[in-house]
């Protein structure tokens, strides 16, 4: 309805992930690389932690193409209440398994077993993307560590990433699962975005759908400043402000997106201020040198295809982001 009005091509702000609107901030290279450098590696499990909204999926769906790039075979599971059972038949069917028909649970897993080790024979990796993880319960958490002991003598044949909110960590937090948590090899966590990172993001995402105007005209800094209070720099929440702020200055014929657009915005959906949150990721990812080295070029060559242009003010100059990778 407003796109005219603003000079888009698209909605900015939908709440999908999409990667086309990947901002790639500092935390999101840091999780991507390590993640890659993991799965490439073969380091077996891994985990991506973050709260509602801070773009786990979004980095899911991005990890996805540059796997596929790259000639990871993957399974994406995105259903957490799935039983047991059905839970391997449908990573079988995701990795492209034919279906036989009836079968045990026991005859499933030898199937899945003989098409990883073909595949690692190939020297090709395979990978399984669990999201939604915090809402698995115990038993298909438990299923996913007997997963994690499908190996060689060399090397884990299935690579697992399990991601999800803080929850998650609570739950591999309880003895009955500390055997999986011991098992983790590389873990990230996604927080909200610090205030620089509020005002490139909305004006990233108004550049990416195409607006011919100037973003900073639309979003000035001070209004900006606003939507960080009251979105505590998650962007689900900015993008759900934005949208309807949009829709506001389009119902008021104003090119501008003013404080007290905002501040109506944020009655209606009913937010309140409350303290700042910070960008740190922690804790920090263990990677060597030349392994982290494999990956950053990978996800710079995706983000070039995104066609992203680093800012005049990074959150972190590219030599802090080598530093907090600690080399094993
Ligand atoms: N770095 C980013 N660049 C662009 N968009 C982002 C970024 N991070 C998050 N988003 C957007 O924020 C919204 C929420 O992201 P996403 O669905 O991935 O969150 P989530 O962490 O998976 O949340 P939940 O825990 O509820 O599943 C999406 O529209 C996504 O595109
Ligand atoms: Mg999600």
């Amino acid at each position: 309805m407003y796109k005219k009005f603003f000079g888009l091509t698209r909605c900015p702000f939908e709440v999908s992930p999409d990667p086309y609107f990947l901002l790639p901030t500092h935390q999101h290279r840091e999780a991507l690389a390590a993640i890659v450098y993991g799965v490439l590696q073969r380091k077996g499990f891994m985990v991506l932690t973050g709260e509602a909204g801070t773009g786990k999926t979004l980095l899911v769906r991005c990890l996805l193409e540059m796997l596929r790039a790259r000639g990871v075979a993957s399974a994406n599971v995105f259903n957490p209440t799935l039983l047991p059972h059905e839970f391997l038949s449908y990573i079988a069917g995701d990795l492209g398994l034919p279906k036989p028909g009836q079968e045990n649970k026991g005859e499933l897993l030898l199937r899945l077993y003989n098409y990883l080790i073909a595949r690692q024979r190939a020297k090709q990796t395979t990978v399984l993307i669990a999201d939604e993880a915090q809402n698995m319960d115990a038993a298909l958490l438990e299923e996913i560590r007997l997963l994690t002991n499908l190996e060689t003598s060399e090397h884990k044949l299935l690579q697992i990433v399990l991601v999800g909110q803080p929850e998650l960590d609570e739950k591999m937090d309880s003895p009955e699962l500390r055997q999986l948590k011991q098992r983790i090899s590389v873990r990230c966590n996604l927080e909200a975005l610090p205030r620089v990172e509020t005002e490139e993001y909305i004006w990233r995402r108004l550049q990416k759908a195409g607006t011919n105007y100037d973003a900073v005209h639309i979003f000035p800094p001070a209004t900006v400043g606003k939507i960080h209070s009251y979105s505590k720099g998650i962007p689900r929440l900015i993008n759900t402000i934005c949208e309807n702020a949009l829709l506001n200055a389009y119902a008021r014929q104003s090119g501008t997106v003013t404080e007290n657009i905002i501040e109506d915005v944020a009655k209606d959906l009913r937010l309140q201020v409350t303290s700042n949150s910070s960008s740190a990721l922690h804790p920090a990812p263990f990677v060597d040198s030349q392994s982290l080295a494999t990956s950053l070029l990978a996800l710079a060559s995706f983000i070039e295809r995104a066609g992203y242009r680093a800012p005049s003010h990074p959150a972190a100059p590219a030599h802090t982001q080598i530093e907090r990778f600690k080399v094993v």
